[in-house]
């Protein structure tokens, strides 16, 4: 198939393009380099020998999102294109808005125009809110609790909306938990611009002498040790996913949600403890003050894309840190050739 990735010089998108044209698949990428560099690019295309067709273009541009579809005859859409931090969508809900739920309605409108009615969208277990039902299940109620939650939130229920109007359309919801991890070869990884909000690319930053301490934000949680838990995904089961997703859609019409985790809890210290074996250095940490809004536990259940799609997580915490680590051991400065000045 031809796909469309928004999105695809991102994290999860680089990994999971890889992933389709090492399945035989032809790529398209849509991206505005926001929060990511063409290098990740490149790199996919050194691993897999294939070539991809790369357009810098931004979705909240609807002329340029039709001229892309009329210049690309694709089959289908996977869509990762959004902004995604936190705390700057509490700062900046209108961004987020415009950016996520705008950009996607201009997404859709230019694939009912040219008749293209599969998609694949990242959503997110923020969807959840904090829901202490643990594991979770996609039948749920949402509530997600912050802008960019609701962001996903909203995209979800217009998916749905518009499904419900035409039934041609095929649709896959997958709920992210943790995504972390990188490719085996070292070569591609998360990249993020500025300082992480996540835990895996603080930790590894940490290790690997860019910042000095992770700040551990709660040690008093209804926790084992304490600290928060969380269910921490590998980026190549995450990839999988979405090729099992599409595979899927080429045979099931209609909106189908999926949670992608493993199912297991790890702790923010047992992270620590085992990314510091992964990379064989001690890595200071101090235990901080709760971060306002976090919830206690997160865990998926996941047992709905093994029932439907026969996808389940393959890789270990050991492979999380010890990927994480070889891609940040071999580019301290991510994607950047340049040192980026150590934090003082
Ligand atoms: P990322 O920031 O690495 O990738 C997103 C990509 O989208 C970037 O390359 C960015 O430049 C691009 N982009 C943003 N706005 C755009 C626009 N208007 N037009 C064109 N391109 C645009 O993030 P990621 O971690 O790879 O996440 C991918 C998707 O998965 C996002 O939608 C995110 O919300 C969702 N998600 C991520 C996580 C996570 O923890 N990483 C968890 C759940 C869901
Ligand atoms: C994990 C654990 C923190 C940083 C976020 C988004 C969610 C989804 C995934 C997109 C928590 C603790 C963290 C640090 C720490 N993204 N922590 N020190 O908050 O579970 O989920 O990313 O959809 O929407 O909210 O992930 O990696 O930030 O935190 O102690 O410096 O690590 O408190 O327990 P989170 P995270």
């Amino acid at each position: 198939m031809k796909i469309l990735v928004t999105g695809g010089c991102g994290y999860i998108g680089s990994h999971t393009i890889l992933r389709l044209l090492e399945g035989g698949h032809d790529a398209t990428v849509v991206d505005n380099l926001s929060n990511s560099q063409y290098e990740s690019l490149l790199r996919v295309q050194k691993i897999a020998g294939r070539e991809l067709v790369f357009l810098e273009a931004d979705i909240t541009d609807p002329v340029a999102l039709d001229r892309v579809f009329e210049h690309n005859p694709v089959d289908a859409v996977i869509h990762f294109a959004g902004l995604k931090a936190v705390g700057e969508s509490v700062q900046e809900p209108l961004r987020y808005y415009r950016n996520n739920v705008t950009g996607t309605l201009n997404l859709l409108e230019s694939m009912d125009a040219h008749d293209v009615r599969t998609l694949v969208f990242s959503s997110s277990a923020t969807v959840y809110g904090n829901n202490p039902q643990m594991p979770l299940k996609e039948g749920y109620a949402r509530g997600a609790t912050n802008p960019y939650g609701r962001t996903k939130q909203q995209i979800e229920e217009i998916l749905i909306d518009l499904q419900a109007s035409d039934p041609r359309w095929r649709m896959a919801l997958l709920r992210y938990f943790n995504p972390v991890g990188a490719h085996p070869s070292g070569l591609i990884g998360e990249d993020p611009l500025g300082p992480p909000n996540n835990l895996f690319p603080f930790v590894s930053q940490v290790a690997v002498g860019r910042r000095d301490t992770v700040n551990v934000f709660g040690s008093d949680y209804p926790t084992p040790d304490g600290t928060g838990v969380r269910d921490y995904i590998h980026v190549m089961d995450l990839a999988a996913g979405h090729s099992a997703a599409l595979d899927y859609l080429s045979d099931h019409q209609g909106v189908h949600t999926w949670n992608l985790g493993s199912g297991q809890g790890h702790s923010v210290l047992e992270i620590i403890r085992s990314f510091e074996k992964a990379a064989g250095r001690s890595i200071p940490y101090n235990l901080a003050d709760r971060r306002p809004g976090d919830a206690p536990v997160s865990l998926a259940d996941p047992s709905s894309a093994f029932r439907d799609l026969g996808w389940k997580a393959a890789e270990t915490l050991e492979s999380m840190c010890a990927d994480s680590w070889r891609w940040q051991e071999n580019n301290p400065n991510g994607y950047r050739t340049e040192a980026v000045p150590a934090v003082p």
